[in-house]
């Protein structure tokens, strides 16, 4: 008999969290033939071999061992140099945290920040990992919603900043955003920036998608407009820029004053990033520019099909994305994003993620990840365009 005390006995945080509802689809999708995936955040091609190498290589010449909390001092000054030459800052090595992910940099991030109770500002439709690293930490989180406005995602800034008020703690801002691909301005950055100066509100930056970006080399970065010893931190990964969602390997840019903080944290989580990750991940840095080139034509290919073919579907609202690699679409007379999916993936064997994983807002939406070979998106566009069509 099962012992249902089991699951009472838990802490009361771990009882409120969530399913990702984006697993929901893709657990049930992993169970099926001829899948064309595109419900998670990756794209479809393997990581460069020059990387691989570099791990390999450092597997072989004996790096087994711990490593310090902080990172490998050599792959801390190689983040600071590319991080200066992409965003015109100067950073240095004690301000740089490596992470076991991007997503470990968030978790740190809230345990590092958050007392429960604090008030916490997201903006919706977002990538659900990031409240929840922070919903698990305590906090109470509000959240800001971007709209569809003249076909692209905006974001109402005077709204945003009468939300900062001085109880605030941190306001997240992943830009460009999962889903939506919307990019915060430079000016709207400026005005944040400004405001939180002045009421000592954190700024928590998922820069993850900041190389992803459709108008420019790097999406515009508090990195380039802030102190120091600004409230801010910055959280960025080598997933998607490097194709290495499976490495786990990320880093964060906080205040130098930060930096013995984030090793204790560390220590009492991966207590190190293993040490042959970490050379992979300096390879990425040193050799990958012209990786990044090319993933980057791949995904702006998958873009212009998806977006041409979401276009022509008249139940479709197809609304632009400034960077990531996400169409987030609506579907007229959607109403139950994550029972529609489901149907998709039973009816056509095509993975899309249900907008209602993002937030209530995304409830009529569905998301499609375009970082896929344009055989594969074209094969997903056929087998999608019934449903599409249909009128109910
Ligand atoms: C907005 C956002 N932030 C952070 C991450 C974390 O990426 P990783 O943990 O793979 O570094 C993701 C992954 O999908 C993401 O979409």
């Amino acid at each position: 008999m099962k012992n249902m005390n089991i699951l009472e006995n838990i802490s009361a945080r771990s009882k409120m969290m969530d399913a990702s509802k984006i697993r929901e689809i893709a657990e049930l999708g992993m169970l099926k033939n001829d899948v064309l995936a595109l419900w998670f955040g990756e794209g479809a091609w393997p990581t460069n071999p020059l990387i691989v190498e570099a791990a390999v290589a450092s597997i072989e010449s004996g790096n087994h061992k711990y490593q310090p909390n902080n990172g490998a001092m050599n792959l801390r000054h190689e983040i600071c140099r590319y991080s200066n030459d992409l965003f015109d800052c100067e950073l240095t090595p004690e301000r740089i945290t490596v992470s076991s992910s991007g997503m470990q940099g968030l978790k740190l991030t809230a345990e590092l920040l958050i007392t429960p109770g604090d008030k916490v500002i997201t903006i919706e439709p977002g990538w659900p990992s990031t409240s929840g690293a922070f919903k698990l930490a305590g906090a109470n989180i509000k959240t800001i919603a971007l709209t569809p406005k003249n076909g692209t995602w905006n974001i109402d800034i005077d709204q945003l900043v009468a939300m900062l008020t001085p109880e605030v703690k941190a306001v997240i801002i992943n830009s460009p955003n999962n889903p939506t691909g919307w990019t915060m301005t430079a000016e709207d950055q400026q005005v944040i920036l400004d405001h939180c100066r002045k009421h000592s509100i954190w700024i928590v930056a998922d820069d993850v998608y900041a190389r992803i970006y459709r108008h420019g080399k790097t999406a515009p970065s508090f990195l380039s407009i802030a102190d120091p010893d600004d409230l801010l931190i910055s959280v960025n990964s080598f997933s998607k820029s490097w194709s290495m969602t499976g490495w786990r390997l990320g880093w964060i840019v906080a205040p130098a004053l930060l930096e013995a903080k984030f090793a204790q944290l560390t220590e009492f989580n991966m207590s190190c990033t293993a040490g042959f990750i970490q050379e992979a991940g300096l390879a990425a840095l040193k050799y990958g520019e012209d990786e990044v080139t090319t993933l980057l034509n791949r995904i702006e290919a998958g873009y212009k099909f998806s977006a041409t073919q979401l276009s022509s579907f008249e139940r479709v609202e197809f609304i632009q994305p400034d960077g990531a690699f996400y169409c987030f679409f609506r579907v007229v007379g959607l109403t139950d994003s994550l029972a529609v999916a489901k149907d998709i993936l039973h009816e056509t064997g095509v993975g899309l993620a249900p907008g209602i994983a993002f937030g209530a807002t995304g409830e009529s939406y569905l998301r499609l990840c375009y970082a896929q070979p344009l055989d594969l998106l074209e094969k997903a566009f056929e087998r999608l365009t019934p449903f599409l069509n249909r009128k109910n």
